[in-house]
């Protein structure tokens, strides 16, 4: 093979006049946050709601209940939610950050004290008068997930999810943070005690990464251009490849993460929420319901391995110390809080199949972990090579496949990889990448994706969010790698700041494609 050379960029840009925005601002909202003065608020939800709120996309009549365990009143509450919004956003405006945190309020307690949620039914009371809110109630569960039950128990005992309780018209909603139970059983479980008392039209299951421009860009790009679909199938495409790998390691979370590991903390959720979406069958409409019911058909349709198939199709590992800027980087075992002999993984890849029409054969592979040497988060489409090079002669016989990739983080973008002519000599190729760089083309910073999710629940839209049935087909999906992993008392080890277990290359079985580069 002659002639190829290095990947050259070509920039892609958007005529204005073409844009087509939908956008509309939530109405009068009381949110309650359970945990209100835990990281997730401080670091994501304020931040988030402060930022609808500066855009005007919040409506004045609003405020938020701060309930925890923590001794605060009400103004040490706003001091230090100022404190950490100053650091948290870009520049903040001074006026609106003051007039927004005026809207704060906290009650203490114990979550499994009756007195505690009448003592927040009051507040409610007494704050829908003050701002003036008759729209919706959002209940927010920023709260470790053995606490979700037990709330959403005495939200309903209580009757704070009762529209009548406060006299006025209320769209009550239930905002749950992933992890949605640790197995099928325990899921099942909790979608059981949250139905109990909420309809799931009621109940917002979060993803964040539901909730990042790109991943929501994956429908408009599949749907709402014409040239994609026709070859998005086993015919064109030769695999799929999912990563999500974070340079972090498990920091100061080791007491949920031990008992999580990789498999239930990335690709239950986030993992196999980018899978469906890529894969889904087209939606007959923009509507929730609909896109939710394919995404579920498409996760009923992933092939469940039996236990013994596990070890052909996952890889597991957990990070060992390794070197980062010439400092020493901990393993995990030695990370605070991690269990003596631990074998939770920090790493997992997979090898996928979806047995239906459009899929048959098409492999996809899907990896994720802590501690590698960067963060990157895409989706790689790579489609089949031409079927004969009329090259051949000129010594071109192998051109490369198309390859189109979909980058989440570090930089929001799409890639798309051609074959074309170089000037010059008669036949002389370059690979060519066409790009197109969100934050470049349309000249904004990318909104964090809890702002987006946030706004959607106050508009009471739930695409984004996952329904219950989707949880469910998924811990499916992982029941047999868990039985498996689970009589497993060693684990392979990778060391920090590389590319993962060596052993994730057998999932190719030995075949010329490999992972993308981390
Ligand atoms: C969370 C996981 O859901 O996602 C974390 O619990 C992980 O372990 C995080 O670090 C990654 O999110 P992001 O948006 O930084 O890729």
């Amino acid at each position: 093979m002659r002639g190829f050379s290095a990947m050259k960029k070509i920039e892609a840009t958007i005529p204005k006049q073409d844009m087509l925005c939908i956008e509309a601002a939530a109405g009068p909202t009381g949110f309650t946050v359970f945990g209100a003065s835990g990281d997730l608020a401080y670091r994501k939800l304020y931040p988030s709601l402060y930022e609808l709120y500066r855009r005007d996309l919040m409506s004045d009549h609003f405020y938020i209940l701060g309930c925890g365990r923590s001794e605060l009143s009400d103004s040490s509450f706003r001091d230090s939610i100022e404190e950490k919004l100053r650091q948290e956003v870009d520049s903040p405006n001074d006026k609106k950050l003051r007039s927004f945190i005026q809207h704060f309020s906290y009650v203490s307690g114990s979550y499994e004290d009756d007195a505690f949620y009448r003592a927040i039914c009051q507040r409610l009371q007494l704050l829908d008068e003050q701002f003036n809110v008759s729209g919706a109630r959002v209940f927010y569960l920023s709260v470790p997930p053995f606490l979700y039950e037990p709330i959403a128990d005495r939200i309903g005992q209580s009757g704070l999810q009762c529209p009548a309780a406060s006299g006025r018209l209320q769209q009550v909603r239930l905002v749950v943070e992933k992890p949605f139970g640790k197995d099928l059983e325990s899921a099942q479980h909790l979608d059981t005690t949250l139905h109990r008392h909420f309809d799931e039209s009621q109940i917002y299951r979060i993803d964040h990464y539901l909730g990042k421009e790109t991943v929501q860009n994956l429908l408009i790009f599949r749907f709402a251009n014409s040239i994609f679909e026709p070859v998005w199938n086993r015919n064109y495409i030769e695999h799929v490849q999912i990563t999500v790998s974070e340079e972090v390691g498990v920091g100061h979370r080791a007491g949920y993460y031990d008992t999580s590991g990789a498999l239930r903390d990335m690709f239950q959720n986030h993992l196999l929420q980018m899978l469906s979406l890529v894969a889904m069958e087209p939606p007959v409409s923009f509507d929730a319901d609909r896109i939710r019911d394919e995404k579920v058909k498409l996760l009923r349709s992933v092939r469940q391995l039996a236990p013994v198939d596990v070890d052909q199709y996952f890889v597991r590992g957990q990070y060992a110390p390794g070197t980062v800027d010439g400092g020493l980087a901990k393993g995990y075992l030695d990370e605070e809080g991690v269990p003596q002999g631990s074998v939770t993984e920090t790493f997992v890849a997979g090898k996928l199949f979806v047995d239906n029409w459009r899929w048959n054969g098409v492999p996809f592979y899907l990896r994720t972990g802590k501690r590698l040497h960067r963060k990157l988060t895409e989706i790689v489409i790579t489609f089949k090579t031409v079927p004969h090079s009329m090259f051949r002669a000129g010594g071109l016989d192998d051109l490369p496949a198309n390859v189109l990739r979909f980058q989440i983080q570090p930089a929001e973008g799409m890639y798309m990889s051609l074959q074309a002519k170089r000037p010059g000599s008669k036949i002389c190729m370059s690979s060519l990448e066409m790009v197109v760089d969100y934050q470049d083309v349309f000249g904004v910073k990318m909104p964090e994706a809890y702002q987006r999710l946030l706004l959607d629940c106050m508009l009471g839209d739930q695409t984004l969010f996952t329904r219950h049935d989707s949880i469910l087909a998924s811990w499916k999906i992982l029941t047999p790698i868990l039985e498996s992993w689970g009589k497993h008392k060693t684990i392979n080890t990778y060391p920090a700041n590389g590319s993962g277990p060596s052993s994730q290359q057998t999932l190719w079985d030995g075949s010329d494609a490999h992972w993308s580069a981390l």
